[in-house]
């Protein structure tokens, strides 16, 4: 029984909900820091079918997760497009800079379906040997998250720059967020192509958004991507997380098409339960990477129950707020796991 799937498509409901974790491939495993280690880069994996796709399936492995999430990154699209992306241990992305229109004319719009080949060979693989009760996700990052890396050249406290720019220059920003909605939404089709059954779009900086924007910058090129995918592959869920944006999620969740939504771990749980579930949207998340990560087994224990009380009781996958962070003990995650399904 593909578990994750039927919760998706057919609004079913597990006493025992499936689970799946944000990052659930990574450095908290041994087993890929020591491909990691062996490897010049990151991106070397990423771009290296046969190991992302062993990368893809260790933590099935090892925790018979209900979904696998394809190993890969946000930033592809980026790279694919030809800004220059390396990963240096212990400070995260670097990317070129792009600032005016004319850096625009340069990207290289139809990269995406020769560029990241071995990502889409990846997920052939990892379908092949996944067992088929268990979903393939693939993942892109949104328009708004994705020009946030481009424009500030990597990570960023505030994000200043996009937000600046944005605003004074419009021309150049509208361009840039249309680029990159064609580009994501040729990346999944791909990635759907090649065997993903699900669809997660991650919009980790869209809480930095000021309420007035929220439409323009993260409400509506989601929705391009949704009812694209909606029209062509109605039967591929989406499960969207704009990570952050506190009261509005509620009116993304009744602007964007989608079936699930991702909460992360500041939304209360009430709140999901009368505002989401009780109108038949599928709620994904929430327990905090810090608690999986340094609380004691009593503490986990405490906010699982929570969660499932509250949020178990309609359609619900089991999730974190956000990525599992790489101090989280092995020990721990089985325990998560074998709390939800005991
Ligand atoms: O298991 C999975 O979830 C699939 C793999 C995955 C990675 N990145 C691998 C990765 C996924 C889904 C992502 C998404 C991603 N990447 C997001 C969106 C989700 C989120 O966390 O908000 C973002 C913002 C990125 C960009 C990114 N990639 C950053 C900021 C960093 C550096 C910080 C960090 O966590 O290391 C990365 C690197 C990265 N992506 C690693 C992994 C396993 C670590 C690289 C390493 O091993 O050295």
């Amino acid at each position: 029984m593909n578990y994750i799937l039927n919760i998706l498509q057919k609004k079913d409901y597990y006493k025992k909900p499936p689970i799946w974790i944000m990052r659930q491939a990574g450095r908290y495993l041994p087993e890929y820091r020591k491909i990691r280690n062996s490897a010049d880069s990151f991106l070397d994996i990423c771009y290296n079918p046969k190991l992302a796709c062993e990368i893809t399936l260790q933590p099935i492995k090892r925790f018979d997760f209900d979904a696998a999430i394809i190993f890969s990154d946000i930033l592809v699209i980026p790279n694919a497009l030809g800004c220059d992306l390396k990963f240096d241990k212990g400070i995260g992305p670097k990317l070129s800079k792009i600032s005016s229109s004319d850096d625009l004319k340069a990207l290289k719009i139809d990269n995406i379906n020769g560029f990241l080949k071995p990502v889409f060979e990846a997920v052939s693989l990892a379908r092949q040997k996944l067992d088929k009760n268990k979903s393939l996700i693939g993942f892109s990052g949104c328009p708004w998250t994705l020009a946030c890396y481009m424009i500030e050249g990597g990570g960023s406290k505030n994000f200043d720059n996009i937000r600046r720019l944005a605003i004074e220059d419009k021309v150049f920003f509208r361009e840039l967020m249309n680029i990159l909605t064609n580009s994501i939404i040729k990346y999944l089709e791909l990635k759907i192509e090649a065997g993903c059954d699900i669809l997660k779009l991650f919009d980790s900086w869209a809480g930095i958004v000021p309420n007035c924007q929220i439409e323009e910058y993260i409400i509506n090129p989601t929705i391009k991507i949704v009812d694209y995918f909606k029209e062509k592959y109605p039967n591929i869920p989406i499960i969207c997380f704009p990570k952050s944006i506190g009261f509005n999620y509620l009116k993304f969740s009744e602007k964007v098409n989608c079936d699930a939504i991702a909460f992360d771990q500041n939304i209360p749980l009430n709140w999901i339960r009368d505002n989401f579930q009780n109108r038949d949207i599928v709620a994904q998340g929430n327990l905090d990477n810090f608690i999986l990560a340094f609380g004691s087994k009593d503490d986990i224990s405490k906010r699982v129950d929570n969660i499932i009380n509250i949020i178990g009781k309609k359609p619900f996958i089991f999730n974190l707020g956000h990525g599992i962070l790489p101090q989280t003990p092995i020990e721990n995650v089985e325990f998560l796991v074998d709390k939800i399904r005991s």
